[in-house]
């Protein structure tokens, strides 16, 4: 009997439909040779269901991701919606869907392939090798803590953690760095805030558990810094949620491409797996995204359900398809064999994810 699951995708905005197209089309390839079958339904978010329901974030689909036993994701966003009031904002309806779910942990992997060192603004020797993770808290934080407000002359928000939320992200970062170099670095700013005193003194005693893990602390401003003058001192990345996100770009660039970097929103009931780039409306419609983050995403995303086979499948299809010289117009500057469409590059995956 094959292993069945319920996929909800939710396309979104711009590029959003057409590299999740590619990461169905790859996942369908790998059930037709592992014993899997996937049930896929589709829900909107972001701007398209503002377009539909007037709300980017309708009932029906909160509905379907909860009874989904994983969720794709594309990308949410777009310029006509920029001037919309907050409550209808795209982004709204992804920071609702997170808060849902309750996916408290953002695991964001920047891995470079050897293939695309050159595609990195930065030195090839200080990017070669490098594979470190961010994880970062993602339901907490500035982005969600009260009071807020926007006046006509003033506007606040306020940055909260509860010793719980900062126990339980920062366990996740210690089993993940179990799994990988065992090391973890904090990154706050407790030299100014309150509330990353407070996750020091958390992360610190959540350590005790895990003696065989080395822990630091470091600041915000020098991890950036750290990130671009060496990130290979980096394994795993424990961070809040505002930190989490600047520091999640900075490391897109390390490795050469935002198209290149997955993510996977776990801890509560379904995992939600999507690209950690936006919606590209500049490029949408147009064949010349770069659909690996979301198979990519898709890969982290039977990982979590188990399927380990497929996972493998998938990620060295990539690599395979890479070494070959296939490239998206975003690396087509970098040893490119051949210059190849979205769907093209989704169907070169889906091929040698079945050999
Ligand atoms: C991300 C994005 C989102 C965030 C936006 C679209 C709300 O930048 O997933 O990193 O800030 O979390
Ligand atoms: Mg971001």
């Amino acid at each position: 009997m094959a292993n069945k699951y319920k996929i909800a995708l939710i396309k979104g905005d711009g590029i959003g439909p057409e590299i999740v197209d590619e990461a169905v089309k790859v996942l369908d390839a790998v059930a037709s040779v592992e014993d899997i079958e996937f049930d896929y339904s589709d829900y909107l978010m972001g701007g398209c269901a503002v377009d539909v329901f007037d709300n980017p974030l309708p009932q029906d689909t909160i509905n379907g991701a909860l009874a989904s036993d994983a969720i794709l994701f594309g990308a949410i966003g777009g310029p006509q919606y920029d001037t919309l009031p907050k409550e209808k904002r795209p982004e709204t309806g992804l920071l609702k869907m997170r808060k849902e779910l309750n996916v408290f942990a953002n695991i964001r992997p920047a891995v470079i392939f050897d293939e695309l060192t050159a595609a990195s603004t930065l030195k090839e020797e200080v990017v070669k090798g490098v594979n470190l993770v961010v994880v970062r808290e993602l339901t907490g934080g500035i982005y969600f803590g009260e009071p807020r407000e926007k006046l006509a002359d003033k506007a606040y928000n306020t940055m909260v953690y509860t010793k719980e939320e900062i126990k339980r992200i920062a366990k996740v970062a210690f089993e993940q760095a179990m799994k990988r170099d065992k090391k973890v670095t904090s990154v706050d700013k407790a030299n100014v805030l309150e509330v990353s005193q407070l996750w020091r003194e958390v992360v610190e005693e959540v350590a005790k558990d895990y003696p065989e893990v080395s822990l630091e602390h470091m600041y915000v401003d020098n991890a950036a810094m750290q990130l671009i003058r060496a990130p290979k001192q980096f394994d795993v990345i424990l961070t809040g949620n505002i930190f989490g996100d600047i520091l999640s770009d900075a490391a897109s660039m390390v490795v050469g491409s935002i198209g290149l970097l997955p993510s996977a929103s776990v801890g509560g009931k379904v995992g939600l797996y999507e690209p950690i780039h936006g919606s590209a409306p500049d490029i949408a419609g147009q064949g010349i995204a770069n659909p690996i983050a979301t198979i990519m995403s898709a890969s982290m995303m039977l990982r979590d359900l188990g399927e380990l086979n497929a996972a493998n499948r998938i990620d060295n299809a990539i690599k395979a398809v890479l070494k070959e010289g296939y490239r998206t117009k975003d690396l087509s500057s970098f040893d490119a064999k051949e210059v190849v469409s979205t769907s093209e590059m989704g169907s070169l995956v889906a091929e040698y994810a079945t050999k």
